[in-house]
């Protein structure tokens, strides 16, 4: 633990040895990195470190770890747990990853690409698609978040039932560890097994075992046909019958479901132009789904309208807008992507990215609302996201009417009922933004004694001084 007043002294030593440009100590560009994406955490940090070069890396986290000073890796700080945001000491650094941002590779043959780690998702999905490739992670905050940020949360997204997650996309990595050795298995290699697979042990850390400088990332064959639909399904259950029928008749072509309730239609309408509810009159339950086919000539808009066609007559389907050019399919993908905006705009709300498996999700959606509905009164739930993945966003919004404090004072009764119900559903408190410093307690709470000991074992085996982002996934740490 570094001794209060010994921080000055550390950062002139740090500056000296990258040099003045990569340690920057102003109050006004320090300020927007010490708070998190939702405003839930404000820290305070000795430096920023804003290395050009992997061996700037190596000689910050060397130098850190012989004086024992906290460092927090930030990415494009658009996480939801607080992971990126510093303790409130001062004594931590935030090491910035926003200028190792070089594509070093790109080889279409192999369908892979190595970049740095402060590659922005859409900088590495442009850079895919002008080689003719997919890199298929997608994101709401595409715009912003770093690839090393996605690593380290192995990020998930609206494409995660056809291609995986961020850890299924991931190839090789180049990392830094907590002494300032770096790791270099930045292989493309499809098989190789040998040994321990160290470098997956990354994915997912948030941080807490050493910093991702650079990865060699899964590129697939551009989408060249692409069918999409706007659809009002009956209920949960209905959307899952649905999205099964659909990868049963188109070949698994399903690139993207996800559900969508009335409520977040009506408030993204309503705070975010220009939103448009495409379809006439008001339903309970949206989907919004994707076919997609690297073949040119696939008719996957007659795919996708028999299968409505046939899920209507079933009564699975209520009513559906199939878009009919690319710019119909944006303005889908616009409203579905604005949702957390909007929800944000709308006022204050509690989330909870609960994953059940999937046939459970319509069962649990049925019991968690009528728990909500009869013991809190404050919220309104807006639960959306990635069916597929069995992954929901099961949220809550202050109903306007209710004073904010008395609706954010349920927010750990609230939780602990939802955590609890998802667990005895068999499911995950967090199936895709991961654990920060928000789900540290939740992670001690569910994880078995088992877990936990290997967890620690492992965090005391790549970060014995204790310096990698600490107090962040695991309590104590
Ligand atoms: P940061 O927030 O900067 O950091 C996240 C964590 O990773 C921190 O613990 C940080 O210390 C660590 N870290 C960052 N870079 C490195 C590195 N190079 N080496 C080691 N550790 C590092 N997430 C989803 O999974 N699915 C979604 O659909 C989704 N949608 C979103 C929509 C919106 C509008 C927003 C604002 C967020 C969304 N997120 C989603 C959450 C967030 O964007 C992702 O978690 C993203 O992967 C974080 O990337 P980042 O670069 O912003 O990381
Ligand atoms: C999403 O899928 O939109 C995000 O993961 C959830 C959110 O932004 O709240
Ligand atoms: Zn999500």
């Amino acid at each position: 633990v570094t001794q209060p007043g010994s921080s000055t002294q550390a950062v002139a030593q740090l500056a000296a040895l990258l040099g003045a440009d990569c340690v920057r100590t102003d109050a006004g560009e320090l300020a927007p990195l010490l708070v998190d994406h939702r405003g839930l955490y404000h820290g305070n940090a000795a430096a920023l470190i804003l290395p050009r070069s992997v061996e700037q890396v190596a000689t910050t986290l060397a130098f850190c770890n012989a004086h024992h000073i906290g460092v927090v890796p930030q990415g494009g700080n658009t996480g939801y747990c607080g992971g990126a945001t510093p303790d409130q000491s001062g004594n931590q650094v935030i090491v910035s990853l926003a200028r190792l941002n070089r594509l070093r590779n790109i080889d279409p043959l192999n369908y892979s690409l190595t970049c740095e780690a402060g590659c922005l998702l859409a900088e590495v999905q442009r850079a895919a698609a002008d080689a003719e490739r997919l890199f298929p992670l997608s994101l709401g905050s595409e715009g912003s978040c770093q690839i090393g940020g996605n690593l380290s949360t192995n990020a998930g997204g609206t494409s995660v039932l056809r291609y995986g997650m961020m850890r299924e996309l991931t190839l090789g990595l180049e990392v830094v560890l907590a002494d300032g050795r770096v790791l270099d298995s930045l292989t493309g290699l499809r098989k190789d097994n040998t040994g321990y697979d160290v470098k997956s042990l990354f994915l997912g850390a948030e941080g807490t075992l050493g910093i991702i400088t650079a990865a060699t990332l899964k590129l697939f064959p551009a989408a060249r046909s692409i069918a999409t639909a706007f659809v009002a399904v009956a209920d949960v259950q209905a959307a899952v019958e649905l999205l099964s029928r659909l990868r049963n008749h188109s070949g698994d072509r399903v690139s993207s479901f996800e559900l969508i309730p009335r409520l977040a239609v009506e408030l993204t309408v309503q705070h975010i132009r220009p939103t448009v509810d495409p379809l006439p009159g008001r339903h309970d339950w949206y989907v919004l789904c994707e076919l997609t086919s690297p073949r040119a000539d696939e008719p996957l808009d007659t795919v996708l309208e028999d299968v409505l066609a046939d899920a209507y007559t079933a009564g699975l389907v209520q009513d559906a807008a199939i878009a009919q050019s690319g710019r119909e399919a944006e303005s889908f993908w616009f409203l579905r992507e604005n949702i957390p905006r909007a929800q944000r705009l709308d006022g204050e709300s509690l989330k909870h990215d609960i994953s059940v498996p999937v046939a459970a999700l319509p069962q649990f959606v049925t019991q968690a609302a009528a728990w909500l509905a009869s013991h809190v009164p404050e919220g309104r739930l807006i639960a959306y996201g990635h069916v597929g993945d069995g992954n929901l966003h099961f949220n809550l919004n202050q109903d306007p009417l209710i004073a904010a404090e008395k609706f954010l004072g349920r927010a750990d009764e609230v939780r602990r009922a939802i955590h609890a119900l998802v667990h005895e559903f068999g499911g995950s408190f967090s199936a895709e933004h991961g654990i920060g410093q928000l789900k540290v307690g939740e992670l001690e709470r569910y994880a078995s004694p088992v877990e936990l000991d290997l967890m620690r074992a492992i965090k005391l085996a790549f970060d014995p001084n204790g310096i990698m982002n600490p107090g962040k996934v695991l309590k104590g740490s």
